[in-house]
């Protein structure tokens, strides 16, 4: 099989979410910039707490999963099952809406920088109502692989091959078998990553930029960058280091109708959604807490 190539670079744009929190969106600003089962990857990147203090209020999900990555700040988050929880830096929580849950992810802080990811990733048709769960994983329970010369992959989900030997992240055995990669690379560093054959597949570069692919294509800074299929990826940081998000899964291959936080494979599925949340239906659904396997 053969090395993966830089197909398509979603530059990100200028957004805000919740109650206006400013952000950077790459996959998701539009239906066509999704990539199957991504949906959609949030920056959220400040040192100015009036971007960030405002944040999510309470709002409901169904049909797909989320995935906080915080690098820097501190959020809380509570949800519809009396459930709460606090994320700090390196901290990650992965929440599958699935039937539904209406939840709040507010700032703990009102100074500093606050930094971090938000992912959506869709669920097959059979997955949409299943219920409610979500995992708070702290950063300690996430491996680091030391991939030498200073370059280091963080394992967030899924099973990264590197150098004859298997490290498992936190998350695994879903049904899209994601790939969550935090990789980081020293200043010129090269890496060549596994993935697997038939996983779509994405880069996003949020420090620094990087090339990549034997023919080094750019890809830009705060931009994702789409990979055709193979087994591995090489990925080459520029004069500045980088620091690049690899996210991998398995295409469902469904329709995908979505409005706003509900991600359905119908109209009518998401009519029905938004009848539940506006009886309060939605909120009433029961939500587990998974413990770390
Ligand atoms: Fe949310």
């Amino acid at each position: 099989m053969a090395q993966r190539t830089l197909q398509r670079v979603i530059a990100s744009v200028a957004a805000s979410d919740g109650a206006g929190v400013k952000l950077r969106r790459s996959l998701g600003a539009g239906p066509f910039a999704r990539h199957d089962p991504f949906l959609m990857l949030d920056e959220f990147y400040s040192d100015d707490p009036d971007d960030y203090l405002a944040g999510f209020p309470s709002h409901p999900h169904r049909g797909f999963e989320t995935v906080t990555y915080m690098l820097d700040g501190h959020m809380q988050h509570q949800d519809s099952g009396g459930n709460t929880g606090d994320l700090g830096p390196g901290d990650v929580q992965w929440m599958t809406a699935a039937r539904g849950i209406v939840h709040s992810e507010m700032p703990q802080q009102s100074a500093g920088r606050m930094r971090g990811f938000q992912l959506w990733l869709n669920l097959p048709a059979k997955e949409k109502m299943k219920p409610a769960a979500y995992c708070d994983i702290p950063s300690a329970a996430i491996p680091v692989v030391d991939a030498g010369g200073g370059a280091a992959v963080k394992v967030i989900a899924g099973s990264l091959e590197h150098a004859g030997r298997s490290t498992r992240g936190p998350i695994h055995g879903l049904s899209t078998d994601p790939r969550y990669f935090d990789v980081v690379l020293p200043a010129g560093a090269s890496l060549e990553l596994r993935l697997p054959v038939g996983h779509n597949a994405f880069l996003y570069a949020y420090e620094g930029g990087a090339a990549v692919g034997a023919e080094r294509k750019a890809l830009p800074h705060r931009a994702a960058g789409v990979l055709s299929d193979g087994d591995a990826v090489r990925i080459e940081a520029g004069a500045a280091g980088a620091r690049v998000l690899l996210l991998a899964g398995r295409p469902i291959g469904e329709p995908v109708v979505q409005y706003g936080p509900f991600v359905m494979n119908t109209r009518e599925e998401i009519e029905q959604a938004i009848a539940d949340y506006q009886s309060g239906a939605l909120a009433t659904q029961p939500v587990a807490r998974i413990p770390l396997s």
